[in-house]
This record gives C-alpha cells, structure tokens and sequence, in this order.
C-alpha cells in the first residue's frame, strides 16, 4: 500500500469545494440582489376598472370649488362653479400626468408641475398640455352627487 493520494480523489474534493463555494455565492447573491430588484420595480397595480363612484352629498361641495374624487386608481376632479354647477374631469394633467387642481383665484384648472391651465370645461388653455382633460358625467339623484364614465 502507497501513501500517495489518489489524485481523482483530490480532484473530487476540490471540484466539490467549488461547488460549495459557488452555490453559497450564488445563493447569498440572490438573497441580496431579488429584494433591491424588487424594491426598485415594484409590480405592475393592476387596473381597477370602474364605471361609477359616489362623489358625496351635494352639501359637502361648495360652490367654487373643486375637489379630488378616487375614480379606481386614477383621480377625477369634481368642480363645482360659482353658480353651483357641478363638472368632472380626469385629473391627470394631459402633458406629463401630474394631478390638476382647481385654482379659485384664475376660475382655471390648474396643473402646478408646468403651469398649464384648463378652463372650466376641461380644454387645454395655456401651458404645454397638449389636449383637453377626459370629461366625466355627473349625476345629481336627490342629496348624492356620483360620477360615471362617458361612453
Ligand atoms: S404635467 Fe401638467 S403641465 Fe406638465
């Protein structure tokens, strides 16, 4: 009997010794990189598909005001004009999806990220909008106010 290693022996301990070593690499990478992967792309919300929300009662709007409704996901304005007229439109701003507000003072929609401006029917006015706001339908039934989609 020799007391020389065998050297497919060797071989063996040494390929086993990388595996190990690989596999543990590999897996504390995974165990690092998924979550700051998951965290810069979080998953896709899916899309919330609704045709009519309640707004609230007609006393809750004053008159000249405007006011964020949640449509689903997306926001819609309610705008209720200085004669109590209420109107609705997405309050995604056309130009780059900032949400629009009501400014009182201009009697306008007003998106803040650029300055555009609508007026009170929704058009594009002033600013880089490049086109009108969609407009929803609003229907007064007794004390409540809702908003549909126009189809
Ligand atoms: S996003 Fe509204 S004006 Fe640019």
């Amino acid at each position: 009997m020799s007391d020389i290693p065998d050297p497919h022996v060797q071989q063996d301990k040494r390929d086993f010794l990388k595996f190990a070593l690989f596999g543990g690499l590999f897996a504390w990478l995974a165990a690092v990189i998924f979550p700051v992967l998951s965290y810069l792309k979080p998953p896709k919300q899916a899309e919330v598909i609704v045709n009519s929300v309640k707004a609230g009662k007609i006393a809750d709007f004053a008159n000249d005001s405007g006011s964020i409704i949640k449509f689903g996901n997306k926001p819609v304005i309610l705008i209720r004009n200085p004669q109590g007229e209420f109107k609705a439109f997405s309050a995604v701003c056309t130009h780059l999806e900032c949400t629009v507000q009501y400014k009182k003072d201009l009697g306008m929609i007003w998106c803040a990220c650029h300055n555009g401006k609508y007026d009170l029917n929704g058009r594009n006015v002033s600013g880089p909008p490049p086109r009108p706001l969609d407009e929803f339908r609003v229907t007064v039934q007794g004390e409540e106010v809702s908003i549909s989609k126009k189809s």
